[in-house]
């Protein structure tokens, strides 16, 4: 029997903004955001790029909570790329970094308003503590169902389909049996759903190896605003957007 608390649903992240009316919207089940522009939005007020990341990541609470509210199911944050080793060491400890405190300090309330935290990526290469963190985080959250918030950190889309085709062949998977279902079950983000919506802040229009194979069919979504500065009613637009385009998949419009 479970008790009263468990019962109660969670408390909502966050009240709906009387100005933004989802009438009529058709809200997208999964939004991957490419979170860009960090480093030029602090630049742009003479800070050192580390003080953009910073912002960045607070700013990741903010659409968290806007996307819950809108009903968005799935948000998938690109947070640090395979690439993005190459930056210089006190740029990637920076980012290191700020993952580890965001877990230490968010974790609870995270998970005390049903966020369910997932992460794609290669955990090979970052440290054993904040591997630890994150594997903590994973299983404390597993059972929420209000959203889920997938951290693609040290994620290539590159990397993850050479790492599903390798334990693919590790599993002695039969050649006839390799199907793009099969394949999406080896890849990072298996049992989600494939994003319906990519947003890019930061003016850029490239995937830079995010979701490649996932986002096959997703509608794209390129704002010139830095990350930080991505806020509520920025993403009311990106949906709205969404809403307007017609997804056909290939397929001619009947009617
Ligand atoms: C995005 O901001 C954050 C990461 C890639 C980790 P950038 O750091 O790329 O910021 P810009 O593009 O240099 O402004
Ligand atoms: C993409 O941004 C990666 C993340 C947002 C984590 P980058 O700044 O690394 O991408 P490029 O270099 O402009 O393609
Ligand atoms: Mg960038």
């Amino acid at each position: 029997m479970p008790s009263e608390a468990q019962t109660l649903p969670p408390p909502p992240l966050a009240r709906l903004p009387g100005t933004f009316d989802l009438t009529g919207l058709r809200i997208p089940h999964h939004v991957g955001i490419i979170m860009d522009g960090n480093g030029r939005w602090a630049q742009q007020r003479g800070q050192p790029r580390f003080m953009g990341h910073r912002a960045g990541t607070t700013n990741i609470r903010r659409v968290l909570e806007a996307s819950a509210t809108f009903g968005i199911k799935v948000l998938t944050i690109y947070a640090f790329s395979t690439e993005n080793w190459a930056r210089p060491p006190a740029e990637v400890r920076t980012l290191m970094q700020l993952l580890s405190r965001s877990l230490n300090d968010q974790l609870g309330e995270l998970h005390a308003n049903g966020v369910q935290i997932r992460h794609s990526g290669s955990l090979v290469g970052i440290s054993d503590t904040l591997r630890r963190q994150i594997l903590a985080a994973l299983e404390l959250t597993r059972n929420n169902t209000r959203i889920v918030l997938n951290v693609a950190f040290n994620y290539g889309g590159r990397a993850e389909i050479i790492d599903a085709v390798q334990r693919m062949m590790a599993d002695r998977v039969p050649p006839d049996q390799i199907s793009e279902d099969l394949l999406g079950e080896y890849l990072y983000t298996h049992g989600l759903p494939d994003p319906d919506l990519i947003i890019r802040t930061g003016g850029e229009y490239r995937l830079s190896n995010f979701l490649i194979w996932q986002a096959a069919y997703a509608e794209y979504y390129a704002t010139p605003t830095y990350w930080p500065d991505f806020d509520e009613g920025e993403l009311y637009r990106a949906i709205v957007t969404y809403s307007e385009r017609d997804r056909r998949f290939g397929k001619v419009k009947v009617g």
